[in-house]
């Protein structure tokens, strides 16, 4: 397990606490269509932290050609149709590059922050010329709009539960995720960025926004720096 992460519940359990049975009930949301939105038909996608192919999936029927990569072989034994690559996201070194590069699932609030700097640059590294990396950044309240729970169309009960600072700008984030038959936790180090601090560790990795996708400012789209 990576230090400050567990997870408990039913079957496999990731090094962050991310339980491959739970993800492979959830359901995907917007997450296509957004990333269909931002990129050019057709695309290949670097998907990194892919899980079990929640979104992979989609993206595949969608036309696009994925590359699957997460460090749990469980995770990556369910993805169907796509190249998967076991590896950390912060060691990964291709040796090719990609139209699109995307970090989903918040990765990027990684609690340490020399992981953040090797994911992002990974991420710099893959992104050919003219491409593009979308990158999926907490919300603004995630860390204080606590307790909070909403039902997935799924019928899991997914509560965020409590965001405790731990220090150094880093809070210990503790989630339930509640089926009829199962539940599942997690806890996780996230640090939580603004704007300007999510921009500035993307500069760091020779990275620049292009644009926000999404109103909220949760989808960023970036490019390598001028
Ligand atoms: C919250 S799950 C989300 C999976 C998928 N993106 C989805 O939306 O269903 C996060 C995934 O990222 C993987 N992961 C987290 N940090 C990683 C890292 N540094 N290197 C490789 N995989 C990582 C975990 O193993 C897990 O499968």
């Amino acid at each position: 397990m990576r230090e400050g992460y567990e997870g408990t519940g039913p079957g496999a359990i990731t090094p962050d606490g991310c339980a491959v049975e739970l993800y492979s009930r959830l359901p995907v949301g917007i997450e296509p269509d957004i990333i269909a939105a931002a990129v050019p038909a057709g695309a290949s996608i670097l998907e990194l932290g892919s899980g079990v192919g929640r979104v992979t999936h989609p993206l595949l029927e969608r036309g696009f050609t994925v590359t699957a990569v997460d460090e749990s072989a469980e995770m990556l034994q369910r993805v169907r149709g796509a190249r998967t690559i076991c590896s950390p996201i912060e060691d990964l070194d291709l040796g090719e590059t990609f139209d699109v590069v995307m970090l989903a699932s918040f990765l990027v609030h990684a609690g340490d922050v020399e992981v953040r700097r090797g994911l992002l640059r990974t991420c710099a590294r893959h992104v050919a010329e003219g491409g593009c990396v979308l990158i999926q950044r907490e919300g603004e309240d995630y860390h204080t709009n606590l307790p909070r729970e909403r039902v997935d169309p799924s019928g899991c009960t997914l509560r965020m539960v409590s965001a405790d600072p731990v220090g150094d700008g880093v809070n210990s984030v503790y989630a339930e995720y509640v089926f009829p038959d199962a539940v599942w936790t997690q806890r996780f180090l996230a640090r939580p960025l603004t704007k300007e601090q999510f921009e500035e560790a993307l500069t760091e990795a020779g990275l620049e926004v292009d644009t926000y996708l999404t109103p909220d400012r949760i989808w960023a789209r970036a490019v390598r720096a001028a």
